[in-house]
């Protein structure tokens, strides 16, 4: 099928080409004597990416197509039918010693003719021909290679370190009031003991203590079934409550009160008490009470902060999806919510979360860690356009064969100019430093290119939407 002719081409010839009408005779001679031309039928593969890069192509009639592999699919780059237009081994001569690899694929759109040089002629020709040419595209490639690889790096690291800071900051919470609850736990205990000491001190028979104790495991539930109060009805039990010690003339009701408030116990219940012990045991054994709603209250404490980590560590987990399949079948739901965990710090005060799903889709076969890129893009910049006040909506959806996912944000909206040029990578209109414009043409990448989904935008003042859709039979 290939067909590497022995066909060359005159200097006059090679002198229509762009590429070489400035070259003089000599070297001319020298491109000729290398080069041979080459034909191939339709769809045939010209190179391709990854391959030894061995030769430099330039076309002289049909349609050729450039593709690269992003994420395992092959998007076309461009496509040219026009006489001159090359490729392959172009950044051959940038390293003597080492072979390149093919950057790019190229196909045969159409029956093609190609001129052919062997890239160590090219290589060898521009050194000896442009030395000076060579130091600067050496150094402009070097640039290149390291801003791209800066740029990608940095963006990983962007969206790590945002990741993490939420994280760290919601997790710092919960845990710090662990362990302060933990401390003031440390020190009721040993005042029960003391407390249990005295009044276990001769000064109570074997049946007045054995009631104590039922009162005790009856404080216990009380206090895990502690009515929720507004602050107004708390400050009025308390109150009511301080008054009951008040005329039973327990000193620091003021002190007692809010506790066993808390814990549910009012005057009727500590009535029941009074009438169990002698006046002189009632402080101490009122005392004792609280000191099991207070540990019963700061236990449930601790386990709600105990809880709240193992949440968020579970949605920073379902998040990364580092232990899942890249590719697997997911409610988009699940998705959401846990990227939405992961922006809680991120969300100020008066941005009102509105969650509108539709529980009846079904699950997707979807690469969830990628998609999480997506939500964290589009959420990222809703909230950036909404700022300070305004509200985010996630919605999801069925329509026909797919899922829908809209965010939906009540910012400023994207101006027309700007709005037809928003997927394009780099493009931002955050100042300098602040976005890379890249969250947008990801995306895109992931939802359209991945997924084979579509992602479009709706905006007005007001109202902007990013509209996800993903089939449900998957790729
Ligand atoms: N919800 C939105 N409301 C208004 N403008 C938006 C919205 N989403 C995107 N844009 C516009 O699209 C541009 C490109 O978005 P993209 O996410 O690609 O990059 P970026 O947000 O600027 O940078 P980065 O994502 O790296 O932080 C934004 O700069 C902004 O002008
Ligand atoms: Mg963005």
């Amino acid at each position: 099928m290939t067909a590497e002719t022995d066909e060359r081409l005159e200097p006059a010839q090679l002198r229509t080409l762009f590429l070489f009408e400035s070259l003089d005779d000599e070297k001319l001679g020298y491109v000729h004597e290398h080069g041979r031309v080459k034909r191939l039928p339709a769809d045939a593969d010209i190179f391709v990416e990854g391959d030894p890069a061995r030769c430099f192509y330039v076309l002289l009639d049909g349609t050729v197509s450039l593709t690269r592999l992003v994420h395992g699919d092959r998007i076309e780059i461009s496509r040219s039918s026009q006489r001159g237009a090359y490729g392959g081994a172009t950044q051959s001569y940038l390293n003597e010693q080492r072979v390149e690899n093919y950057l790019h694929s190229m196909r045969a759109v159409t029956d093609v003719t190609l001129f052919v040089l062997p890239a160590e002629v090219i290589s060898t020709a521009m050194r000896r021909w442009f030395p000076m040419a060579m130091h600067l595209l050496d150094g402009l490639f070097l640039g290149m290679r390291t801003t791209e690889n800066l740029v990608n790096q940095r963006e990983r690291l962007l969206a790590l370190g945002s990741l993490s800071a939420g994280l760290t900051h919601e997790l710092n919470n919960p845990a710090a009031a662990a362990v302060r609850a933990t401390a003031v736990l440390r020190d009721r205990v040993s005042g029960m003991r003391h407390k249990l000491a005295m009044i276990a001190d001769g000064r109570l028979d074997g049946e007045r203590l054995h009631r104590l104790v039922e009162f005790q495991e009856a404080a216990v539930k009380q206090a895990a079934n502690a009515p929720t109060r507004s602050p107004l009805e708390t400050s009025d039990a308390e109150d009511t409550l301080a008054d009951w010690l008040d005329e039973h003339d327990i000193t620091g009701g003021w002190d007692l009160a809010p506790i066993l408030t808390a814990g549910g116990i009012d005057g009727t219940w500590l009535d029941r008490v009074a009438d169990t012990v002698s006046q002189d045991d009632l402080e101490p054994a009122i005392r004792w009470l609280a000191y099991t709603v207070e540990t019963e209250l700061l236990m449930g404490e601790i386990d709600d902060a105990l809880h709240r980590i193992t949440g968020l560590v579970g949605a920073a987990k379902q998040y990364s999806q580092l232990d899942r399949a890249p590719y697997q079948t997911a409610d988009v739901h699940d998705l959401l919510d846990a990227t939405l965990a992961m922006f809680s710090a991120k969300i100020g005060p008066d941005v009102r979360v509105v969650r509108e799903y539709d529980r009846s889709l079904p699950a997707i076969p979807v690469y969830a860690g990628e998609l999480n890129q997506v939500w964290t893009n589009l959420i990222d910049n809703a909230l950036y356009a909404i700022g300070e006040t305004g509200v985010l909506t996630v919605r999801t959806g069925q329509e026909e064969e797919r899922v829908v996912v809209e965010i939906v944000d009540t910012g400023p909206g994207i101006p027309a100019d700007v709005r037809s040029r928003i997927f394009e990578p780099f493009f931002t209109t955050k100042p300098i430093g602040e976005g890379t414009g890249l969250g947008l043409e990801i995306s895109y990448r992931i939802v359209v290119n991945k997924h084979h989904g579509d992602l479009a935008v709706e905006s007005e003042p007001g109202r902007t939407v990013f509209r996800v859709c993903l089939p449900i039979s998957g790729r």
